[in-house]
């Protein structure tokens, strides 16, 4: 009979996020009379900004005439998306990053995922704890550990944790690793990195020959220019890091989907003879393989964010989710409880009441206050007793959802 890749069977039954929605439909079938407010995933709730869709439109009707209609595009994603990314994202900050350096695609966690595509299955692997449960499932997937302890933790890779008592800052691992995870502005914590802080693992991926994938997903959000939002600010990082960058929460394409991974050209890892290959060339082999693109329409879309119109727009989208972070984090405090990020970050982080773990206060919000959260303990062992609020919501949801925690926590 045929066999399956038995490490699903390692997997916790349900990815984070479902799970969630799954106690929290099973809540509303129950309470159909409940108004229910969610702050759980990151998911974007303001329309896409008017540049944008005037662009889709265009490209729609380009679509709907023989002399414009347009078949597979480049794999790579279309030039002029990748220049507008090239320019504005990176050239025009002072980074060194060409066109073709990039490569558009459907989503930053598919990216991360399908990266592990291109790397040898004996590297060591170090992530953060709590991390974004994508990086951990998908090493899991892809034969790279062994089974969860009784925290959930696989055998295999190395945990970073980042909790109050460290600042949220990992340590470096006490033994060397291939491969670093991070993701600045931190999801889930809301925590950032300064220039200071990446340069350490910078010279640390250089030292120890790593790589470190470098997920940016939320640096729209980031307002202080003190704080960089791309690890190719950071000198020397051209030669240890892959970014993943996605359209999802600035521009609000999280149903619309499309996202970039920048992979520099004289970024290398070695064969199992010690020979070095070029990364940039293994993932356009990979995508020119397993991937068709993403359409010519959202493309089009995309590069509509960097119009002068499309950037005004985009800022203003941004400003109003950190408006959201800035109120919940207020509101949180005001109650005496402790939380972190949402400054430069659209997620709140924060210590869990009392007496409760992670799920327990999941269960409490949701039956006594309607409100929907992610339990800190879903994105790792060190998240237990932590807990996530997005901040992605309308402004009236926010303000609702501020008084109903504090209703209940007072
Ligand atoms: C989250 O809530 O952590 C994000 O929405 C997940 C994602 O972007 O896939």
């Amino acid at each position: 009979m045929t066999t399956i890749n038995e490490n699903y069977l390692k997997l916790k039954a349900g990815y984070l996020f479902p799970e969630i929605a799954r106690r929290v439909n099973s809540f509303c079938e129950a309470n159909p009379e409940a108004d229910v407010i969610k702050l759980g995933i990151g998911d974007v709730t303001e329309p896409l900004p008017a540049a944008i869709t005037q662009a889709i439109h265009k490209a729609t009707d380009e679509m709907s005439q023989r002399e414009t209609f347009q078949g597979y595009g480049p794999e790579q994603g279309h030039d002029f998306l990748r220049e507008a990314i090239a320019k504005n994202d990176y050239q025009d900050r002072g980074v060194s990053i060409s066109a073709d350096e990039i490569f558009i695609s459907d989503g930053s966690k598919c990216d991360t995922g399908n990266i592990l595509d291109i790397f040898g299955s004996d590297n060591r692997i170090a992530v953060l704890d709590p991390v974004y449960p994508v990086y951990v499932d998908t090493n899991v997937m892809a034969w790279h550990t062994g089974e969860a302890d009784g925290q959930g933790r696989y055998e295999g890779l190395v945990y970073l944790p980042v909790t109050a008592e460290n600042n949220f800052k990992p340590a470096f691992p006490s033994e060397p690793v291939d491969i670093i995870y991070l993701c600045y502005p931190n999801n889930p914590t809301g925590v950032v990195a300064s220039k200071e802080d990446l340069k350490q693992w910078v010279d640390y991926a250089r030292e120890h020959n790593s790589i470190i994938l470098f997920d940016s997903a939320y640096e729209a959000f980031v307002t202080d220019p003190e704080i960089p939002r791309s690890i190719f600010e950071i000198e020397g990082a051209r030669e240890v890091a892959i970014e993943f960058r996605s359209f999802s929460k600035n521009a609000g394409f999280t149903g619309t989907r499309c996202a970039f991974t920048v992979i520099p050209k004289e970024l290398v890892a070695k064969t199992s003879t010690g020979e070095p290959v070029s990364l940039h060339q293994l993932w356009n082999r990979r995508q020119s393989t397993k991937f068709n693109g993403v359409s010519y329409i959202l493309q089009r879309g995309a590069e509509a964010a960097y119009s002068p119109e499309g950037r005004k727009q985009i800022k203003q989208l941004v400003a109003f989710y950190l408006e959201n972070a800035r109120l919940l984090r207020e509101g949180l405090e005001q109650v005496g409880i402790t939380a972190h990020g949402g400054v430069n970050a659209p997620y709140v982080w924060l210590k869990t009441p009392g007496d409760f773990d992670s799920w327990g206060f999941f269960d409490e919000l949701l039956q006594k206050a309607h409100l929907v959260g992610t339990p800190g303990s879903g994105f790792g062992a060190a998240g237990e007793g932590y807990f996530r609020f997005s901040s992605f919501n309308s402004r009236e949801n926010v303000e609702a959802a501020v008084e109903r925690f504090q209703k209940l926590v007072s």
